[in-house]
């Protein structure tokens, strides 16, 4: 696992960030889990080391899990090019089922897979090693595509933001969660490429604290202003007029517009509503599930009791204790200002809107 470690110190990282990328025959991509004290890269040469990746948090937000599992699906066509045929189908079938299982919420994931599958389909009658070959080709067309997408959803986005404005934004929905310039924090780079002066409130995002590590790293390491408050503090602030717009990403949308994000992002919509703070989702065609009618289907990871217990080796609270560790909560459409996709922007999202976004 992780056979290849590339430590390299922050300050002589250049500023734009590669989440993922593919280097001699393997993918790399930076350790989540330990920015901002370190910046590294891990390797990957299969889909079951890229399966844990995903899990353990190497590499997480949903677009960017969907990038690493379309991959994981072409690492294992690699290493398995020179079995036999029946052989290789079992070994990617096996490849399938551990990346299907690495988390549950994010739906980018599913559809990551689904179309890795229908290329793997189309291209079956093929030798192993010209599929393997199909199949990357597949992958690097998944990460190139996402950044195109979030260029397209930035522009949209960033013509919701006045001049000077003040966005609250909560986890990570930045390059780190994508194939780079990110959903929400896309908006915010196109909106200041836009020559706009917005500034970024993030919140620290318990427990991961995606927002605090994250995406304060990435406002910082772009001189883009940030100021980090604790969870706490959105609702003081808002009260205060100091938050003009809320704009957050999303890892799954149902057909009616309920959008699930990382837990906390209820709360935030619920506050923005009272203070009538728009409240924007940047969300691309692949976090949308229209299987899925209403978010209360929507499948919720729950995670381990220690991220809630303390941070890293630092415990704070008592033995014995019970836990909960919801990793997302879902929004009401009704809540919901309007989604930013890449088609346009969808004020008050439901049903028809929705659908017609596939049309
Ligand atoms: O648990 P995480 O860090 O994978 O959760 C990430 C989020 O909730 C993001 O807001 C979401 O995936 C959108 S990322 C563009």
């Amino acid at each position: 696992m992780n056979p290849k470690s590339d430590a390299t110190q922050l300050s002589q990282q250049k500023q734009s960030v590669e989440t993922l990328r593919w280097r001699e025959g393997r993918l790399e991509m930076i350790d989540q889990r330990v920015l901002p004290m370190h910046f590294e890269y891990l390797a990957y040469t299969n889909a079951k080391e890229v399966a844990e990746g995903i899990r353990s948090m190497v590499v997480r937000g949903a677009p960017a899990i969907g990038c690493a599992a379309a991959y994981g699906v072409a690492l294992e066509a690699l290493a398995s090019q020179h079995m036999a045929n029946d052989a290789f189908i079992q070994a990617m079938e096996r490849g399938f089922t551990e990346l299907a299982q690495s988390r549950p919420t994010a739906v980018n994931l599913f559809w990551a897979l689904q179309r890795m599958r229908a290329c793997w389909e189309k291209s079956s009658s093929a030798p192993p090693p010209q599929i393997a070959a199909i199949l990357l080709e597949e992958a690097h067309e998944v990460s190139q595509e996402d950044v195109r997408i979030n260029r397209a959803m930035g522009a949209f986005g960033a013509s919701l933001l006045n001049d000077g404005a003040r966005v609250l934004t909560h986890c990570n929905a930045g390059a780190l969660a994508t194939a780079g310039h990110g959903t929400a924090l896309g908006v915010f780079r196109s909106a200041v490429e836009a020559g706009k002066k917005i500034s970024v409130i993030a919140d620290e995002t318990r427990p991961f604290l995606q927002g605090a590590r994250l995406t304060a790293w990435e406002m910082v390491q772009e001189h883009i202003p940030v100021t980090l408050i604790t969870d706490n503090m959105s609702g003081h602030l808002m009260q205060h007029g100091e938050i003009d717009a809320v704009v957050v990403g999303t890892d799954r949308v149902a057909a009616n517009g309920d959008v699930a994000n990382k837990i906390g992002t209820y709360m935030v919509a619920v506050l923005a509503k009272r203070h009538g703070i728009p409240f924007y989702v940047a969300c691309p065609l692949s976090t949308i599930d229209l299987s899925i009618s209403q978010g209360k289907d929507i499948p919720i990871e729950e995670r381990s009791r220690d991220e809630v217990l303390g941070f890293r080796d630092y415990r704070w609270a008592p033995v014995g204790v019970s836990v909960r560790n919801p990793a997302f909560d879902v929004t009401p459409a009704e809540l919901v200002t309007a989604l930013i996709t890449e088609k346009g922007v969808v004020h008050h999202p439901n049903v028809q809107n929705i659908s017609a976004l596939f049309r």
